[in-house]
């Protein structure tokens, strides 16, 4: 039976307990914080799911050091991800690890250590831009693969939410500067948090034969408030090295969310969205002289991350084959934060590489 470890056992570490043990894994979440794994047992797990499942175990992560998983997991904030990652590595190096999105906070040079790392000991890193795996993303990919569109002419992508939600779930915290969500330096603000978008139009980018981002010019509306200081808006133009120009835009502020990409051609549109309504994603093909397709995938939260536990699954039996969620596409979309960053605050168009 595949063994996972899930350290951080918060909003996502539960999120993706409940998918690991519908999948039959054997599941141990840990956390430094006893109290986060009292909630588990008695709040988050059982209002979410509607009961707490015995078999999974709950642990300090003392007492799972040097225990051998197949899938680690790290559900903590963005900046612990790296020294926990190289620790496990160096002590017990799992199969497969999966670190939550974004990679780690916006620094480049730390990541390298984990890409040598993970190559010595032969660990699979994946990160957790868990929209690439989703059944309307799957969906689009195949319908995108005759080149129905035409030429690509620009894509936009967006993820603007309101962060009232996460701390609704989080009631312990009283604000942005309770947690790394309010410090755009520690891997939040929309910069972080929101950087779904970025990830996902580099991927659409990508199914389209349009290149990577090479170019960023950004704004930020930067806010200091009550000891926190984030981006609450980040607005970035990019341009692929193949001469794509697009735009990103994420937010903490708008409210409902919008979570949507819209890829243009000289032949038509591909539009993409996260919760057009309450239990459905859309995708929708517009060719101008052609068809239109359109489906509404239905969805629950759970759905969110099927896609990316069974995508997991299969990588554990096919360890060669390739994944949309590999270490290098998250680490692209952090060569495209600390870009946007370096562009805002030194107000000019930033070369990634440079
Ligand atoms: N892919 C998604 O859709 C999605 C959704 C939610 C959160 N996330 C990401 O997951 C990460 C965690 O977010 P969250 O909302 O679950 O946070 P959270 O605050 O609910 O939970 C994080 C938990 O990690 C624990 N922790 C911190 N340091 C630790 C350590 N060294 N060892 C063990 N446990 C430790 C904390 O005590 C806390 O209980 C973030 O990177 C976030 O962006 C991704």
């Amino acid at each position: 039976m595949t063994k996972v470890k899930i350290v951080g056992a918060g909003s996502i570490g539960n999120h993706l307990a409940h998918g690991a043990r519908r999948l039959g894994w054997d599941v141990a979440v840990c956390d430094v914080d006893p109290a986060a794994l009292e909630r588990t047992r008695h709040e988050i797990f059982p209002s979410r799911y509607g009961s707490w499942d015995d078999a999974i175990r709950l642990a300090s992560p003392a007492e799972l050091v040097g225990e051998r998983f197949d899938v680690v997991i790290l559900g903590t904030p963005p900046d612990t991800h790296l020294a926990l990652a190289l620790a496990e590595i160096d002590r017990a190096p799992p199969r497969l690890m999966l670190i939550e999105k974004p990679l780690s906070p916006p620094e480049l040079d730390p990541c390298a250590e984990l890409v040598a790392a993970a190559a010595r000991k032969e660990v699979r890193v994946l990160v957790g831009y868990n929209h690439r795996l989703t059944r309307h993303t799957a969906l689009a990919a195949d319908w995108l693969k005759d080149a129905p569109l035409g030429e690509i002419t620009t894509l936009r992508a967006m993820t603007r939410e309101h962060w009232g939600g996460i701390f609704a779930a989080h009631p312990w915290l009283t604000g942005p500067a309770d947690s790394y969500l309010g410090f755009t330096s520690r891997g939040g603000g929309a910069l972080g948090e929101h950087s779904h978008a970025i990830n996902i139009w580099q991927y659409f980018a990508e199914l389209a034969g349009c290149g990577r981002i090479a170019e960023v010019s950004c704004m930020l509306d930067e806010v200091r408030q009550d000891g926190a200081a984030y981006d609450r808006i980040a607005q970035l133009s990019v341009r692929t090295d193949r001469g794509l120009v697009g735009t990103i835009v994420q937010d903490v502020i708008t409210r409902p969310a919008q979570k949507w990409l819209r890829l243009e051609g000289s032949a038509g549109y591909l539009e993409w969205q996260v919760s057009v309504d309450a239990d459905h994603d859309l995708v929708r093909l517009v060719e101008h002289q052609g068809r239109v397709r359109e489906e509404r995938v239905a969805r629950t939260r759970p759905d969110d991350f099927r896609g990316e536990l069974e995508h997991m699954d299969g990588l554990l039996s096919e360890p060669k084959s390739p994944s949309p969620i590999d270490l290098e596409a998250g680490l692209e979309t952090m060569r495209v934060i600390v870009a946007a960053l370096r562009s805002a605050r030194e107000g000019r168009v930033v070369r990634i590489g440079d």
